[in-house]
């Protein structure tokens, strides 16, 4: 079970968001950046955020902490953006919130070096969810303290879409041509080897527990949340045997000029050059 906390402020709305998520803090004392059940994609993303983010956690890829998070409308009365209080108001109960990362710093795959195990990885995690937003163009990866950190994963499993036809769709190849790490030589089987043995039926079981059942209740289709549950799990199961001889490149890895200006490649460079700068006087922290 995600911990459960509950909004006590709402900060302000992260505007580079497709859903228009928001910071909030919580009881806790925690910040979180905030996904609402009253968005527009709905409850489904939130279903696929805690799936394959606790899913990423388990594989030892680094994802912020999710939590649920409880919402009285009545925080953003004070809120001038009419957008923003629409959303507050259909959004009471509980939503997701994932830890906010203070200072992290939205991926640049031309300012940032990842080495090509750690590139496997997260593509063939990406193939085993069939995340369709993980491209050079919105990598959904943040940079911070030099690592990379997984962020946003409501646009996969498609399948959940239609559960009828859920077990073709899950069989399919996944297209990892314009993934934001595809220029860095992913070693996609030493990923499979590692990591496929790990996606056990116990581990996905574990994870999909974690859903709150209001966001799985009255689904077409199931008579209970359990029958829901496992049929998240099984799509899941299936391809993480084979998928990685289904993870389609099909054109040279596309490139774009960096975005980043020339004080924050700096802050950008991983680890191992950045142990090196923390040495020197001008180092950034
Ligand atoms: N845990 C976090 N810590 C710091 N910043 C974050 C965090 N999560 C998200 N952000 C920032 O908020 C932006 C929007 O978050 P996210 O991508 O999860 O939202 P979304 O609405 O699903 O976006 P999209 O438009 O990609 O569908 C990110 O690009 C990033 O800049
Ligand atoms: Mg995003």
């Amino acid at each position: 079970m995600l911990t459960e906390v509950n909004a006590t402020r709402y900060v302000t709305p992260l505007r580079e968001g497709g859903s228009l998520p928001g910071i909030v803090e919580a009881d806790n004392l925690g910040t979180y950046v905030m996904k609402f059940t009253g968005a527009g994609q709905g409850r489904k993303t939130l279903v696929a955020e805690v799936i394959c983010g606790e899913l990423a956690r388990r594989l030892g890829l680094r994802v912020p902490e999710l939590v649920t998070i409880q919402l009285d409308p009545v925080i953003g009365l004070s809120e001038p953006d009419e957008e923003v209080q629409d959303l507050l108001k259909a959004s009471g109960g509980l939503n997701l919130g994932m830890d906010y990362l203070p200072g992290s710093i939205g991926f640049d795959p031309l300012a940032y070096e990842v080495d090509a195990a750690e590139a496997g990885r997260v593509v063939w995690f990406d193939a085993l969810i069939n995340n369709v937003d993980r491209s050079w163009r919105n990598p959904n990866l943040l940079v911070w303290h030099g690592d990379l950190w997984l962020i946003d994963h409501g646009a996969t499993m498609i399948w959940h879409h239609n559960w009828p036809t859920a077990q073709a769709s899950a069989a399919k190849p996944y297209n990892a041509s314009d993934h934001a790490l595809a220029a860095f030589a992913p070693d996609i089987a030493s990923a499979a080897a590692a990591l496929a043995p790990l996606v056990t039926e116990e581990l996905l079981a574990a994870v999909v527990a974690d859903v709150p059942d209001e966001w799985l209740a009255g689904e077409p289709g199931f008579d209970t949340t359990d029958a829901l549950r496992r049929a998240y799990a099984e799509p899941l199961l299936a391809r993480a045997a084979s998928i990685h001889e289904r993870i389609v490149f099909d054109a040279p890895a596309r490139t774009r000029p960096s975005q980043a200006p020339g004080w924050l490649a700096d802050r950008l460079t991983p680890r191992p050059d950045r142990a090196k700068s923390t040495n020197d006087k001008d180092g950034v922290k």
